[in-house]
C-alpha cells in the first residue's frame, strides 16, 4: 500500500456506480509496484455532476481519471481536447490533466487489440463477428479494423445501433460490415465461419448468468472466441465455446489491457502487466459469482 504524501499525486476513477471496481486494486498495486508517488480512488458521481467534477480535476491538479459507465460518451463535451481514436469511438475512458488541460484518450480497443496479440491472435486477414452495438463494441470494432481485419459482421438486439456503427466504420478500409439481429438463425453461417467471435453484449454478467448470446453448437472447433464479460470470469458463452473446441478468452484480458495503456498515458511508463493481472485474478477468485464489476 502506497504511504501518501504531500507530494502525492491523485487518479480518479469517475462513475456511477463504482463501488465494485477493480481498477483501484489494479492501479494501486500498479503504482506501488513501479515506484510511482501516485494513488488512485473512485469517485461516485452522479451524471448531473459530471462537470463539477471535472473542473474540480483541474482545480485540485489531478493527474489524471479513468471514466466509466454511464459518463464515456457524455463526458467529451467537458474536455480542452479528444485523442482522434476516442473521437472516432466517440467514447473517452481515460483522461490525462497536462497543465490543467484534459485531454481524453479511449484505451479500451488498444487494450483489446493487445490482449488478442499477447495471445497470438492476428487481426490481419481474419473474419470477425460482433455481437453488440454499443460503446464497447465501438471501441474493439475501430481496434479491429485499423488492425486490418478482413472483414465484420455485427449482431444486436436493436440492429438500428449496428447499422449505425456500420456506417460509422466506412472509411476504415474494410467491406462494409454485414448486420444482423441479435439472434437471427440466418447469421449461423457467418459465426461458423468467423476466425473471431466477440460478445460484447452484458448478456452472461453476472447475476444472470444463464444467459447467453448465441446458443453453442454455433462454434466451430479451432475459433477464437472472446467475452468481454469478465463476472463470472467463463460464461455460459464461453463455457459452450470451450466445450466444442475454441480457444477462449474473457474480459478481464480487456481490463488488463486498457488499464495498463492508462497507466502508461499517466506516467509515460510501461505497466507493470504481470502484477496487475496478479491482482485482477486474486480479486475475482475471492469474489467469483459476487458483484464485482465494471471499470
Ligand atoms: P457498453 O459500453 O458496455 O458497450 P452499452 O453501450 O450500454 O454498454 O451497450 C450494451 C450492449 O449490450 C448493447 O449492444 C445492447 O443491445 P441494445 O443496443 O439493443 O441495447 C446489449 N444488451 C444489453 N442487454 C441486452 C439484452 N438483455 N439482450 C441483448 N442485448 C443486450
Amino acid at each position: 500500500m502506497i504511504q501518501a504524501k504531500a507530494s502525492t499525486g491523485l487518479v480518479a476513477l469517475l462513475g456511477h456506480p463504482v463501488q465494485h471496481s477493480l481498477s483501484p486494486l489494479m492501479h494501486n498495486a500498479a503504482f506501488a509496484a513501479s515506484g510511482q508517488n501516485l494513488v488512485y480512488l473512485a469517485f461516485d458521481v452522479e451524471p448531473g455532476n459530471l462537470a463539477a467534477a471535472l473542473a474540480g480535476l483541474k482545480a485540485l491538479g489531478i493527474r489524471g481519471a479513468n471514466v466509466t459507465v454511464p459518463h464515456k460518451e457524455a463526458v467529451i463535451p467537458c474536455l480542452d481536447a479528444v485523442d482522434p481514436v476516442a473521437a472516432r469511438i466517440g467514447a473517452v475512458n481515460t483522461i490525462v490533466n497536462e497543465d490543467r488541460c484534459l485531454k481524453g484518450y479511449n484505451t479500451d480497443g488498444s487494450g483489446f487489440l493487445r490482449s488478442l496479440v499477447e495471445a497470438g491472435f492476428d487481426p490481419a486477414g481474419k473474419r470477425v463477428v460482433i455481437l453488440g452495438a454499443g460503446g464497447a463494441a465501438r471501441a474493439v470494432a475501430f481496434a479491429l479494423a485499423a488492425a486490418g481485419c478482413a472483414s465484420l459482421v455485427l449482431a444486436n438486439r436493436t440492429p438500428e445501433r449496428a447499422t449505425e456503427l456500420a456506417g460509422a466504420l466506412a472509411g476504415a478500409g474494410l467491406p462494409a460490415p454485414v448486420v444482423y439481429r441479435l439472434g437471427d438463425a440466418g447469421m449461423r453461417p457467418e459465426v461458423e465461419a468467423a476466425d473471431l467471435v466477440l460478445n460484447t453484449t452484458s448478456l452472461g454478467m453476472w447475476p444472470r448468468v444463464e444467459e447467453t448470446p448465441l446458443p453453442p453448437d454455433w462454434f466451430r472447433p479451432g475459433q477464437w472466441v472472446y467475452d468481454l464479460v469478465y463476472n463470472p470470469l467463463e460464461t455460459k458463452f464461453l463455457a459452450g465455446a470451450r466445450r466444442r473446441g475454441c480457444r477462449v478468452f474473457s474480459g478481464l484480458d480487456m481490463l488488463l489491457y486498457q488499464g495498463a495503456a492508462a497507466f502508461t498515458l499517466w506516467t509515460g511508463r510501461e505497466a507493470p502487466v504481470a502484477v496487475m493481472d496478479r491482482v485482477l485474478r486474486e480479486a475475482m477468485g475471492a469474489s467469483s459469482g459476487g458483484p464485482a464489476a465494471g471499470r
